[in-house]
């Protein structure tokens, strides 16, 4: 029996036009900065993207696209200076910051009220304990991708696959937090293919082509694949193999059109949720 595709695209379409409603009923609209230091051609994609998305949900936005030489207290200066802004309800600085940057100390700087991309060392805190005021984007996107397709990781066994910080430790703690049994895999796991294989619900975010296939799925398995990569002929692709998994497994997410769209609706969320806090709503 062929997967069920879970189609992220259209959940993402869904959740946008949630935003733009709740939007237009706010007094001031929701307002994001976006930085992006250096010109990473991924990176640069990436706050296009967020540009559109933030005039389909009736948002104001600001780029600022910082040359690859700029110092890390002129990055702060800015920082701050967006923290003052009542204008400004979210700021996200684009990562990975080009090297001689101190990415730990400019997402310190960011006011955790503002903090979209959950990435603030408070937000962090706030999910880790059970009370997130933001979900942290990509993770975010999982989860309600689970639920539209009425998935409870409830008593299931969930293995992530990569820990960082910006996908694979914030999706286990919300895993976890929907009472899932979870198991982290990255690189010193020894028997991560048996682990993989063990999973009723599968989250790859290891950003390697090809890492996951047929044997390391179960039947009937649901797997999400977080990854964005490029095979050899340049063509865009997750970790999992799409083809052999998706013959074995109940449900998974393409790459492109599965998470990705997801990470970015998460974001305008996250914003909305700002700018309702900043507005006493
Ligand atoms: N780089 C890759 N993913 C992300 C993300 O979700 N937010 C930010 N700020 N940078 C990223």
């Amino acid at each position: 029996m062929a997967a069920t595709l879970i189609d992220g695209k259209a959940l993402a379409a869904k959740l946008k036009k949630n935003v733009l409603e709740e939007t237009q009923t706010l007094p001031r609209k929701p307002g994001l900065a976006v930085i992006l230091v250096g010109d990473n051609p991924a990176s640069r994609v990436y706050v296009t993207s967020k540009r559109k998305d933030c005039e389909e949900c009736g948002f104001y936005s600001e780029e600022y696209a910082l040359p690859a030489e700029t110092t890390q207290k002129q990055l702060l200066d800015l920082v701050a200076e967006l923290n003052g802004r009542a204008d400004i309800d979210g700021i996200l600085v684009q990562l990975p910051l080009p090297k001689g940057l101190d990415e730990k100390e400019v997402l310190l700087a960011i006011d955790p009220s503002k903090d979209v991309d959950c990435f603030h060392p408070y937000n962090v805190g706030q999910l880790t304990i059970g009370t997130p005021v933001f979900q942290p984007c990509t993770p975010g996107g999982v989860m309600e991708m689970l639920e539209e397709y009425g998935i409870d990781p409830a008593g299931k066994r969930c293995v992530v696959l990569g820990r960082s910080n910006i996908v694979g430790k914030p999706m286990a703690m919300l895993l976890l937090h929907a009472h899932g049994t979870v198991v982290m895999c990255h690189s010193k796991t020894p028997d991560m293919k048996e682990l993989a294989a063990s999973a009723d619900i599968l989250v790859s975010a290891v950003g390697k082509t090809g890492l996951v296939t047929a044997d390391m799925v179960k039947e009937g398995a649901v797997v999400i694949d977080v990854a964005m990569n490029r095979n050899d002929a340049g063509k865009l692709c997750g970790d999992v193999c799409f083809e052999e998994a998706a013959v074995k497994v109940s449900y998974i997410t393409p790459v492109p059109g599965g998470v990705g769209p997801m990470t970015r609706a998460m974001l305008m969320k996250n914003t909305l949720t700002a700018a309702k806090l900043h507005q006493g709503l």
